[in-house]
């Protein structure tokens, strides 16, 4: 693969929310999966577990235990995958939940594979976590870390219209002089 074909993956993901109803087929969401099994993580702990629901009533349990605002158009999705982890897990080198960090890393390959299939996958944080445990039957001491809506992009009239909008405005990121230093932290 080109950098530049690599650079358009990255540059075409989008958390979109319109959804088609569509079911994503298993060899596909076994791709995006497969694609999250190969993030690093400290000390190759992976502490990462992944929950795939795509039937009912399990589906429709999940959906419920999302935060209003993502109900409106998550309903949609096919397929809801719950990110999960066990703190306990955690490699502690250096004081921080670097569970935490590698569930993200695995979640940024899952959602980079996800765009190279044609799909949308929207990450959330926007979840109760007992009722989501109790959707999924996840036992303690795990923990929700993620909860991504999945699905083909689906018709853009069907959400509110302010989501309309915010589907189809430029993506906003802090410029590089903003976010990198080369060398030490500027002193003031
Ligand atoms: C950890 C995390 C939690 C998020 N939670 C929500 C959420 O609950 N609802 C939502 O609509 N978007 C959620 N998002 C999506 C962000 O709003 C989105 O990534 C951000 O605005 C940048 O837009 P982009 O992903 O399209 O580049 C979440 C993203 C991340 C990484």
């Amino acid at each position: 693969m080109q950098a530049n074909e690599f650079n358009e993956v990255l540059l075409n993901r989008r958390s979109l929310r319109a959804l088609a109803t569509t079911p994503i087929p298993r060899e596909m969401s076994l791709r995006v999966l497969e694609a999250a099994r190969w993030a690093p993580s400290c000390s190759n702990s992976q502490p990462w577990r992944f929950v795939v629901i795509e039937d009912e009533p399990e589906l429709n349990a999940v959906k419920s235990a999302l935060k209003p605002g993502n109900q409106k158009w998550a309903s949609s999705a096919p397929m809801i995958i719950v990110v999960c982890a066990n703190p306990e897990d955690d490699y502690l080198a250096s004081g921080q939940p670097l569970y935490l960090f590698d569930c993200g890393l695995a979640t940024e390959n899952l959602l980079l594979q996800g765009v190279a299939e044609g799909l949308v996958m929207h990450p959330m944080a926007g979840w109760e976590e007992q009722p989501m445990k109790d959707a999924i039957g996840l036992p303690d001491p795990y923990r929700v870390v993620c909860v991504i809506a999945a699905g083909f992009p689906g018709p853009v009239e069907n959400l509110d219209v302010d989501l309309q909008e915010r589907e189809k405005s430029p993506r906003v990121r802090k410029p590089l002089d903003e976010i990198v230093v080369f060398g030490t932290w500027p002193k003031v």
